[in-house]
C-alpha cells in the first residue's frame, strides 16, 4: 500500500480512475442498469474515494471528481478520436519529461541568465550543465557570451529538447542532450544549474554530493535543498520570490 502511495500523483490518479472504471464494469456484468448520468456520477464518487485512499492532495481529488463529467461532456461533441490522440501526443512531447519527476515547464528570466553568467568560473574552459534545460534559454545565452566554455543542456521532453537543440545549432560550444538528468554524470562540470521543483531537490542534492568535484558549484533556481543553507542567495527579476541559491561543493 505504501508503495502505491509513493507513486507520482499522475499515476495514482490514473490508477484511481482505472479501478473505479473496473468496478463499474463489474457492476454491468452483474446485470445492473442505470441511466448514463448515474454511471458518470458513480465513476466520480468511486474515483474520489480511491484518490483519497491513495493520498492524493485536495487539488487532485477535485480534478478526479470533475474528470468523468468532462469526459461525458466531450463525448457528446462531434470531435474525431484522432484529435484526442494528437492532443495527448502533443502534451506528452512538451511536458512528458517532467511528469514523473513532477517538474513543470517554465523558464528562467533573462535577468537569471545574466546572473548565471557572473557565477561561471573566470578561467577559459569552464564546463556548465543545465539539468532540465527547457527550450535552452540559459545554455544559448551563456554559450554566446562565453565562447571559451562548454555548455550542456539535458532535457527529457522530446519536443522541448528539439527546440533547444535547434536553438543551440549556431554555437559550437553548446550541446543539448535528450534524456534524463538523473543519468548525467556531474563530475565533469564546474557549474551545475537546475530549475526544477521542490520534489526532486533532496535527490538532486544527494547526487551532487556524490558526483560533483570539490570546488564546483550547484545553483538551484528558486528551490531550496531541505536542511542545507546556500552559500549565496541572489535575487532575480521575473517572478515573485525568484532567486539563485548557490551551493559550493
Ligand atoms: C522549469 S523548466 C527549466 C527550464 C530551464 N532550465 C530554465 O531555467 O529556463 C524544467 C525542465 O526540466 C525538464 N525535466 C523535468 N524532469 C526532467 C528529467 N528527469 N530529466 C531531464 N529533464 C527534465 C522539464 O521537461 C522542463 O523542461
Amino acid at each position: 500500500m505504501s508503495l502505491l502511495r509513493r507513486l507520482p500523483p499522475v499515476l495514482r490518479a490514473l490508477l484511481a480512475q482505472a479501478l473505479a472504471f473496473g468496478a463499474l464494469v463489474a457492476l454491468v456484468r452483474l446485470g445492473l442498469r442505470f441511466p448514463p448520468l448515474v454511471w458518470v456520477l458513480l465513476q466520480a464518487v468511486l474515483a474520489v474515494f480511491l484518490s483519497r485512499w491513495l493520498d492524493l492532495s485536495p487539488r487532485w481529488v477535485f480534478m478526479q471528481a470533475a474528470l468523468p463529467f468532462l469526459v461525458r461532456a466531450l463525448w457528446s461533441l462531434p470531435i474525431p478520436a484522432w484529435v484526442y490522440l494528437l492532443l495527448f501526443l502533443g502534451l506528452a512531447l512538451v511536458f512528458g519529461g517532467g511528469l514523473l519527476t513532477r517538474v513543470p515547464l517554465y523558464h528562467a528570466s533573462e535577468d537569471a541568465w545574466e546572473k548565471l553568467e557572473g557565477l561561471l568560473p573566470g578561467q577559459p574552459g569552464a564546463r556548465f550543465v543545465d539539468l532540465g534545460c527547457g527550450f535552452g534559454g540559459p545554455v544559448t545565452h551563456l554559450a554566446r557570451l562565453r565562447p571559451d566554455g562548454v555548455f550542456v543542456g539535458v532535457e527529457a521532453s522530446p519536443f522541448t529538447w528539439l527546440v533547444a537543440w535547434l536553438r543551440c545549432l549556431p554555437y559550437r560550444n553548446a550541446h543539448i542532450r535528450l534524456g534524463s538528468l538523473w543519468r548525467v554524470d556531474l563530475s565533469g562540470f564546474d557549474v551545475v544549474y537546475a530549475f526544477l521543483s521542490p520534489v526532486p531537490m533532496p535527490a538532486l542534492w544527494a547526487k551532487a554530493r556524490r558526483e560533483m568535484k570539490p570546488g564546483s558549484r550547484l545553483i538551484s533556481h528558486s528551490f531550496e535543498v531541505p536542511n542545507e543553507t546556500p552559500h549565496r542567495v541572489i535575487p532575480v527579476r521575473g517572478r515573485e520570490g525568484a532567486r539563485l541559491l548557490v551551493f559550493e561543493l
